[in-house]
């Protein structure tokens, strides 16, 4: 296995790389790839250049720690691990490894419903705190179960995602012929070689398991979900703001929505009783075209005005960028590619050296911004395009007027 420390591994752009040399392409563009032509995958990043920083120099004023709360849960760290499907084909275990590294950094790890592990086994794997995000996936009785299992497993918040009425067309998956290679039968022969190409996750991977059933989406009288059923079983359970109702009586706790992108969404999802809201794109994996998050946030963060507190994700791959999203009104942020590749690349040591480099460019970055902690940052460290004052709404106005 590669080194990820130093000198090999200094950005998480390095362990992308390593990552891209340990999985097979069809999961390296799994993680990696986006929407259709990945113009919102590339904006998510490439918009955190158009905030720049406003620094307070010679106050001496080293952050003693990155210490903050995220609806009441202390985090050593303002970056959570996002919620992504099917780690355990990233590494062994992937969904245990992942949740383990981020208790270790003193943070949260919010576990995807289409995880290959079952919810009670990763609750187990962390001394952390972990959230639950939820799909209807299997039906609204699957999803019921599910919520009384995660309660059950001492899981501290349901998070709700609201943008995938159905999948989006990740092309890169269909060139990789993931339909095929699911399908069991000849047609994933022509697709086989690529898996071949890296004998040491094959091993890995057939070690753990092979293909795995979802084990937390159990519809009653049926054993769990088959990996083959997502995407049509996605297609249908969309969830409709009418279901935030029957979710919050069956949680009875701290309940979030992942997936606003819009003032009009985040009042409504504020008028629903939500207590925190996620502004994200999936990534860029869902409609391509949409904002990226960095540029959604502050009209979220407007709109909601302080009544719930506002998590963001997408694009985030420094902490230089995780301070741009702090300073524009997130609470804290969700990261998702960025720990998947140290995941993909090493396992724990590549998930540990993710968030280290997170932290430590955290920790530089407050420094050099003369600012002391987490919560004293705010908009006045940073410079946005004049055209990001301008609300949406105030420009329809004028185009009515
Ligand atoms: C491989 C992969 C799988 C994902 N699976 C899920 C999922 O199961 N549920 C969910 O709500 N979001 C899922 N997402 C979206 C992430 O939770 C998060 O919104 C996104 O990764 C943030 O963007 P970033 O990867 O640029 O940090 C997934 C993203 C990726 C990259």
């Amino acid at each position: 296995m590669g080194s990820v420390t130093p000198p090999h591994v200094v950005t998480i752009g390095d362990l992308r790389r390593i990552a891209e040399r340990r999985l097979p392409r069809v999961v390296f563009d799994y993680i990696d790839g986006g929407a259709e032509r990945e113009v919102t995958l590339r904006e998510n990043c490439r918009i955190f250049d158009d905030v720049t920083f406003r620094p307070r120099q010679a106050v001496a004023a080293p952050p003693g720690d990155l210490a903050t709360t995220v609806l009441g849960t202390p985090v050593r760290l303002p970056v959570l691990l996002a919620p992504l499907g099917s780690s355990r084909m990233f590494y062994p275990r992937g969904e245990e490894v992942a949740a383990s590294e981020a208790g270790a950094a003193g943070t949260i790890y919010v576990l995807s419903t289409l995880s290959g592990c079952p919810l009670e086994d990763v609750r187990r794997a962390t001394a952390g705190p972990v959230w639950y995000q939820l799909y209807l996936v299997g039906g609204r009785d699957a999803a019921r179960a599910g919520i009384a299992r995660a309660r059950a497993a001492g899981y501290g918040a349901l998070v709700v995602t609201l943008d995938t009425p159905v999948a989006g067309l990740r092309v890169r998956d269909v060139r990789n012929g993931v339909k095929e290679l699911l399908s069991g039968g000849a047609a994933m022969l022509p697709f086989l070689p690529q898996l071949f190409l890296r004998p040491r996750w094959l091993l890995d991977f057939l070690r753990d398991g092979g293909l795995m059933d979802f084990p937390n989406v159990v519809p009653p009288g049926q054993g769990p979900l088959p990996y083959l059923d997502v995407t049509g079983a996605l297609e249908q359970t969309t969830v409709t703001w009418k279901d935030l109702g029957w979710i919050r009586d069956a949680w009875n706790g701290p309940l979030l929505v992942k997936g606003v992108l819009t003032a009009e969404d985040a009042r409504r999802a504020v008028s629903e009783g939500i207590d925190a809201i996620v502004v994200s794109n999936h990534g860029a994996r869902q409609l391509d075209g949409v904002s990226p998050t960095l540029r959604a946030l502050p009209e979220v963060v407007a709109a909601v005005g302080g009544r719930v507190e506002v998590l963001m994700d997408g694009g985030i791959r420094s902490g230089a960028d995780v301070v741009k999203a702090l300073c524009l009104g997130a609470r804290a942020v969700l990261v998702g590619r960025a720990y998947a590749y140290g995941l993909g690349a090493a396992g724990a040591p590549g998930v540990a050296r993710a968030l280290e480099i997170l932290r430590e460019d955290l920790v530089r970055t407050l420094t050099l911004l003369g600012c002391p902690s987490i919560p004293e940052l705010g908009p006045s460290y940073v410079d946005v395009p004049a055209d990001w004052r301008l609300r949406r709404q105030d420009n329809l106005a004028d185009v009515l007027a």
